[in-house]
């Protein structure tokens, strides 16, 4: 494998599930693949899970990892072609990824949408730049429009936890403050898609994701109803795709409740805002698999890695 930045990148998602519960159940066994080899981890955005599991994952492998805030202690970034850099940007994405491509043998990236130039987020500028520019392996840590580590980390999750041969898996938006990417969502519908799941979506009008990525999963604007017989609810909220990057909707009552739950298992990326998107009854009991998932991060990043540097021999 080149690269990873997309969900699509997977061939197999059962069999990357069960290599990904080998590594976990023995973590160590790979170390010698990394040695001397460097990740480099850039981020144009703010991380806890992505940023620490990543390295975890590359110290596992025996990689050197080696971590830059792009945005507050890099040179201004210019991604435009033919631009006169006489504005805020300082350094050109062909110099920038191609010096940064000495220095490592794979580089991980996470750049957040704008929320605001639909056009512009929908083509991927900044991971695609690096993708082009770069002469190295390219590791998407969240995009303008895919979390692919988190899916896949989502998709290890449920089959840890399925208690059926083909769970019933929903994925409920969940009001916030903010206006928040799609990101997640969309590399859940699409890791979703590829398991042996009954899958479908609950979110109110106005909140469809990109057609292309829901596809013909179901979509739901009655929370109740899409929650019946539910064995997984995975919460997040976006902002609307169709009215880009507002927040149209802040009801509370699509908030997760013990109640609604029932006997599902609550799912979320983290980090989550309490008594906001999800009460305490839920997080507090062991309805909830976040902490899990968050652990998962790790053997889905090591897995990642692995087939790279697999493929760099
Ligand atoms: N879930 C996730 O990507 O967490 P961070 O934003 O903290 O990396």
């Amino acid at each position: 494998m080149k690269n990873y930045t997309s969900i699509n990148d997977i061939d197999n998602i059962n069999t990357w599930i069960e290599e990904a519960k080998k590594l976990k159940a023995n973590p160590l066994e790979h170390k010698a693949l990394g040695k001397n080899k460097t990740l480099g981890l850039l981020f144009f955005n703010s991380s806890l899970r992505t940023r620490l599991s990543t390295q975890k994952a590359a110290l596992n492998l025996g990689m050197d990892p080696i971590v830059m805030n792009v945005s507050g202690d890099a040179w201004g970034i210019e991604f435009g072609d033919g631009t006169i850099m006489n504005g805020n940007t300082a350094e050109h994405i062909k110099e920038a990824a191609a010096v940064v491509s000495q220095y490592c043998d794979i580089i991980a990236v996470r750049a957040f949408p704008t929320l605001t130039d639909k056009e512009k987020d929908n083509s991927e500028q900044v991971l695609n730049a690096f993708k082009k520019y770069a002469s190295v392996p390219i590791v998407n840590m969240e995009s303008a429009t895919g979390h692919p580590l988190q899916g896949l980390t989502d998709a290890i999750t449920i089959s840890e936890h399925a208690k059926v041969k083909k769970p019933k898996v929903v994925l409920s938006w969940a009001p916030h403050i903010k206006a928040l990417p799609h990101a997640v969502a969309n590399s859940f519908a699409q890791a979703m898609q590829k398991m042996d799941v009954e899958f479908v979506i609950a979110n109110p009008e106005g909140y469809n994701l990109n057609p292309e990525i829901t596809g013909d999963t179901p979509i739901y604007h009655n929370q109740e109803e899409a929650f019946k017989d539910a064995d997984f609810v995975y919460t997040k909220n976006w902002s609307s795709y169709q009215d880009y990057g507002k927040v149209i909707n802040t009801d509370p009552n699509w908030m997760i409740t013990k109640a609604k739950l029932g006997d599902a298992k609550f799912m979320h990326c983290l980090p989550v805002r309490r008594n906001v998107v999800v009460e305490d009854a839920v997080l507090d009991t062991d309805s909830s698999l976040v902490i899990q998932q968050a652990n998962n991060r790790t053997y889905a990043a090591q897995l990642v890695l692995k087939r790279i540097l697999e493929g760099l021999k």
